[in-house]
């Protein structure tokens, strides 16, 4: 194959020795495989703003960290100046996403640095060690369906324990090894405090696995975990050793709550519908 111009260059500087094959291309990102010294890695090469959907991140930027006024100002014009930064704070957010995740023992793959704009992590494989099946790819069995929920909302609440929901968690994000799942792709992901729309962001993440997991599984459709994990976590409850049950009852006694449970579980079906012909319609597999 021929050698995409932003890995040669960690070619060049000694960041990688070879490009073994292109693995994935989606509307934001090209990840390929690499090979370092005899370890077998991945490198993420994020593509030109200009080709990405810009103005639908503008409202992830919005609880995010910028550092001087300078920069605020810029990216809030959105002057050329201010393009370039929100591209350079795109792109390190997810490097950075990942470092913090990591050390607070999120199952996210491991980071070995941000060269050029490219992100070079570890390759998440199988048993076999081929690179590893989304959870949208894997047949699943009830008590399967069971487990994977259980750890991913086991690492909802770690990453909301950070202070970051992922806010494009789908079961397209989630990649399956041989010791469980492992969540992926985070260069969206906003801050829990900074963000009016965070709860909406975790409920939707939440929702999107929970409905795409309660096909095998249907009690899951029945729990609540993320207004339960908000709530907590809004009142300064939530901790990383805190037990969640999926339990939840809203502030309104007199609601009627077969109904808004009935209105949620559609609302996740269709919300998963729409996800799965969006990827469907982006993802051109090699
Ligand atoms: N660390 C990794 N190990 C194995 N495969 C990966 C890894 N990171 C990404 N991939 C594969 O590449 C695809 C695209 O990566 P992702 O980070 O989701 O970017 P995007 O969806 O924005 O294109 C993933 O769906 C997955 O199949
Ligand atoms: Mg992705």
């Amino acid at each position: 194959m021929k050698t995409p111009v932003q890995l040669q260059e960690l070619i060049d500087d000694g960041v990688i020795d070879e490009v073994l094959r292109p693995l994935k291309s989606g509307k934001e990102a090209a990840v390929y495989v690499v090979r370092t010294g005899d370890q077998v890695r991945c490198a993420k090469v994020y593509k030109d703003m200009a080709q990405r959907s810009f103005q639908q991140r503008v409202q992830y930027q919005e609880g995010r960290k910028v550092r001087g006024s300078r920069e605020a100002r810029a990216m809030a014009k959105a002057s050329k100046y201010g393009r370039k930064q929100q591209e350079q704070e795109w792109k390190n957010t997810e490097v950075d996403a990942l470092y913090q995740l990591r050390a607070a023992g999120v199952r996210v793959p491991e980071p070995f640095g941000y060269f050029h704009g490219v992100l070079v992590m570890e390759l998440v494989t199988d048993a076999e060690g081929f690179s590893a099946p989304r959870l949208g790819e894997v047949a699943l069995e009830a008590g399967q369906a069971r487990d994977y929920h259980r750890v991913l909302l086991e690492q909802i609440k770690l990453m909301l324990c950070c202070g970051l929901i992922h806010g494009d968690l789908s079961p397209y994000n989630v990649l399956i090894g041989p010791d469980g799942p492992i969540v992926i792709d985070f260069p969206q992901v906003v801050s829990a405090a900074g963000n009016n729309a965070a709860r909406t962001m975790l409920l939707r993440d939440v929702n999107n696995l929970t409905a795409y997991l309660g096909r095998s599984a249907p009690e899951l459709l029945d729990t609540w975990y993320g207004e339960q994990m908000w709530e907590l976590f809004q009142a300064g409850d939530l901790y990383p050793d805190t037990v969640l049950t999926g339990e939840y009852t809203p502030d309104e006694s007199a609601v009627d709550l077969d109904s808004v449970r009935e209105a949620i579980n559609d609302a996740r079906e269709m919300a998963l519908i729409r996800e799965q012909g969006r990827r469907a319609a982006e993802e051109e597999d090699y």
